[in-house]
């Protein structure tokens, strides 16, 4: 549980660094040209409307997407890349793998394996990825599993749950794999107001354990509460970043005015 959170001797060593990325799907431009840092233990929070890109950032951050051109550095190792253009793809699997394994995703919907209980979820990748010792990854998962508030849950199974429950089930699985970094997409989108709490109360923990996160998501309370930096995507470019007091204390253009006011009124 130690390579996630700050180190002392060098806290804002990046973990991810994002330079000029451009992602298109066939003539549709979603990224044009971005550029993002996460640094050790920072949480950065990517805050835009509806179809900006922001999950495309993060899917291309993780590789589960290609992109076209610019770089992605995990700590300061450059993806390596084979072919270019719409042909461009990482040339190396254990380069992918690694940088995977290192920055686990949580998604909105959750994707726990319906057919394996929630300790077997957890369990599930560092056993069979990482090749761990079933013991020793079984112990760390009910360790989890009580963090995030559902150790009673470990023998149940993900339809037994309430969503809340299984999002914090998909945050102890991401935990589990002892990342270098989380990346949340819209954690709370799916769930009523009053389940989102719960998942709100484990992300603020782990954002006051110094872990290197980012987190999309649609809860702006949620960004200036636990933002060290927010970004403002907007239209596939960022129109806006800065410190959680500036964004939303004094945001600079009209179209971080107008976004932010059209989600207060949600
Ligand atoms: N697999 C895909 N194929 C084609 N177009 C896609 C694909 N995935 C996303 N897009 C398009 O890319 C654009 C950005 O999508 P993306 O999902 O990144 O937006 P977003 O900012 O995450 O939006 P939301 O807040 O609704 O989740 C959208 O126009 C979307 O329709
Ligand atoms: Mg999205």
């Amino acid at each position: 549980m130690t390579n996630v959170t700050s180190s002392p001797a060098d806290p804002a060593a990046p973990v991810i660094q994002i330079t000029g990325l451009h992602k298109a799907y066939g003539q549709l431009e979603v990224l044009k040209g971005v550029s993002m840092t996460a640094p050790r233990g920072h949480v950065i929070s990517l805050i835009g409307s509806s179809g900006s890109g922001k999950s495309t950032l993060l899917r291309c951050c993780n590789l589960l997407e290609n992109s076209q051109a610019g770089d992605i550095l995990f700590e300061n190792e450059a993806v390596r890349w084979k072919g270019q253009g719409q042909n461009r793809a990482p040339a190396d699997r254990a380069q992918v793998t690694r940088f995977r394994t290192n920055l686990s995703m949580v998604f909105q919907q959750f994707n726990l394996w319906a057919h394996m209980t929630i300790l077997q979820n957890v369990m599930e990748a560092p056993v069979t990825v990482l090749g761990e010792d079933r013991g020793l990854v079984e112990a760390r998962a009910r360790d989890l599993l009580a963090k995030v508030g559902i150790g009673d849950k470990a023998d149940a199974w993900p339809a037994q749950l309430s969503g809340g429950q299984q999002q914090r089930a998909a945050i102890a699985r991401a935990l589990c794999m002892e990342p270098k970094a989380l990346l949340f997409d819209e954690p709370t989108s799916a769930l009523d107001p009053e389940l989102q709490q719960e998942v709100v109360r484990v992300i603020k923990d782990l954002a006051g354990e110094h872990r290197t996160m980012i987190l999309v998501t649609h809860d702006m309370r949620l960004a200036a509460d636990v933002s060290d930096h927010v970004v403002f995507l907007h239209q596939g470019v960022i129109c806006e970043e800065g410190p959680p007091s500036q964004l939303f204390g004094n945001p600079q253009t009209d179209r971080l005015r107008g976004f932010l006011s059209a989600s207060m009124a949600q």
